[in-house]
């Protein structure tokens, strides 16, 4: 047989020397085995055939070490040349204590290996031993409960509603998560789209695969070139020495998700329709192509024909990638949902010990769906979140909602009054403004602060100033 190969032979001499420390440890140990330079077993211990459970014809002389112990880590020590004093390997359903010591000829270089395995009932070593296999439990308690976590969390179940336009969102989120495809999600800000974006991997082929995303508004123009492309090594004074690879080879095999893609710098939105087009990348600085396979999923609240226009994003790469389109509602265009939801979000908000829950009343709620919420769910939350921490108790009534609320008259749905009968699109832009003006007022002028109050980005914040005239 080709790998029974005698080229590594231990010599005799070191085989004799090896044997000789077998002997007189043997009362200690239950097994030994002896490997060559190549780790191929030369010997094996008759203990450790049995406790192998090894059918008596089976002949292992020859064979590479991981044929009859996968989790051998004698190979490792041929190949350093460093011994493993004590160690602990799994064979079956056992725990057993490993010694591993390589055999060196008079020159020190390596000539093979020898391994013992001592008894687990050893009393001094039984400690470590509970040790290990508590912290052995612990962890695969962990593990488990993160691959739980990570599966629920972004599931299209998540996004709670059950309204009409949720129903049908789900059902074309479902549609698309099976096609490959790049998808492009559109909705104002804080309305669930990034929650979206993972519904849509986890649902799809891909959700084995990795999700990385990125997000344009949040990474400075000079920076995401080497973020979505790569670092080779001394690309420019000062590169890292070790490579480090783009988004976009992080991403190969799952989905690249694309934040705020309204955001993205010109120079950059050439470069990025290149690699799609031609699926291939360059990291910086090299002028290897590698081949990427990647899902593109975008999210902006911006109005990208609007940015088309004005020049700001280029034709060619928005219908490269709004293949398939997923508006999402914003908040107020399903207030039925809103009773679930927050139970949803409250769900998350932490409270005292001695709390069971947190109770919304239903006055609550119904001043809730009387707000016309610019900042859709995340400022939602922001509002719960206040109520939370003003409220004397688990109870969230309408006092205390009416508190937590934006200080600025509601827009009353569904009871407009004369002055509001103007177009939608009119009062919108109004209640925005106002909204803007009152979180400057309660922020004290500090742009920062007032587009945490309102639950948007700074660049977004920034971009409404501007188009309500208030920038200075
Ligand atoms: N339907 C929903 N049910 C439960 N939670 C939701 C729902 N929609 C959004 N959320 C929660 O609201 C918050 C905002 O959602 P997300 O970040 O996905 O919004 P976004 O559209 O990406 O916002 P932005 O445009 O500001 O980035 C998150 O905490 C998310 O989990
Ligand atoms: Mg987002």
């Amino acid at each position: 047989m080709a790998h029974r190969d005698p080229v590594g032979m231990t010599p005799p001499a070191l085989v004799k020397e090896a044997m000789g420390a077998f002997n007189l440890l043997r009362e200690y140990f239950e097994g030994a085995i002896m490997v060559d330079s190549q780790a191929h077993i030369t010997w094996l211990d008759g203990r450790y055939r049995r406790l192998l459970k090894m059918a008596d014809d089976f002949e292992p002389l020859g064979l590479p070490v991981e044929d009859i112990l996968p989790n051998s880590q004698l190979r490792k020590v041929v190949e350093t040349g460093r011994p493993n004093l004590l160690d602990i390997m799994k064979i079956g359903d056992r725990q057993l204590v490993v010694c591993r010591i390589p055999l060196k000829d008079e020159e020190g270089s390596v000539q093979g290996a020898i391994g013992f395995v001592f008894y687990d009932n050893v009393d001094y070593l039984q400690p470590i031993l509970k040790k290990v296999e508590t912290l052995q439990k612990q962890l695969s308690r962990a593990q488990a409960a993160l691959s739980r976590e990570r599966q629920t969390k972004y599931s299209l179940s998540n996004f709670v509603g059950v309204s009409e336009v949720v129903t049908e969102l789900k059902s074309q989120i479902r549609r698309f998560a099976l096609r490959d495809g790049p998808a492009l999600i559109l909705g104002e800000t804080g309305t669930g789209k990034e929650l979206l974006a993972h519904a849509i991997h986890q649902a799809s082929d891909r959700a084995e695969g990795p999700f990385v995303a990125v997000n344009m508004a949040a990474i400075p123009e000079a920076l995401l070139e080497s973020e979505f492309f790569g670092v080779s090594p001394g690309a420019y004074t000062g590169a890292e020495k070790k490579p480090r690879p783009g988004k976009f080879e992080l991403a190969h095999g799952g989905t690249l998700f694309l934040d705020e893609i309204g955001d993205m710098p010109l120079s950059i939105q050439a470069k990025f329709l290149r690699v799609l087009q031609e699926g291939e990348i360059e990291a910086l600085g090299s002028n290897a192509l590698k081949k990427i396979d990647v899902r593109i999923i975008a999210a902006t609240s911006q109005d990208l024909e609007t940015l088309m226009e004005a020049r700001t994003f280029r034709a060619d790469l928005y219908y490269r990638i709004a293949v398939l389109t997923i508006n999402v509602p914003p908040l107020r265009d399903r207030i039925g949902d809103i009773a679930m939801i927050c139970e949803r979000l409250l769900e998350d908000i932490p409270r005292a010990q001695d709390m069971r829950g947190w109770i919304i009343e239903p006055e609550a709620i119904a001043l809730l769906s009387r707000y016309d919420w610019p900042g859709n769910v995340r400022e939602l939350r922001n509002v719960l979140e206040r109520a939370a921490a003003i409220a004397p108790g688990e109870v969230l009534d309408e006092t205390v909602i009416a508190k937590a609320m934006p200080r600025r008259k509601p827009r009353l749905l569904g009871s407009a009054s004369e002055a509001e009968l103007d177009d939608l699109a009119h009062a919108r832009a109004r209640a925005e403004r106002e909204a803007i003006l009152d979180a400057l007022r309660r922020a004290d002028g500090s742009r920062t602060r007032a587009a945490q109050l309102l639950g948007v980005s700074r660049s977004q914040f920034y971009e409404k100033l501007k188009r309500y005239d208030l920038s200075n």
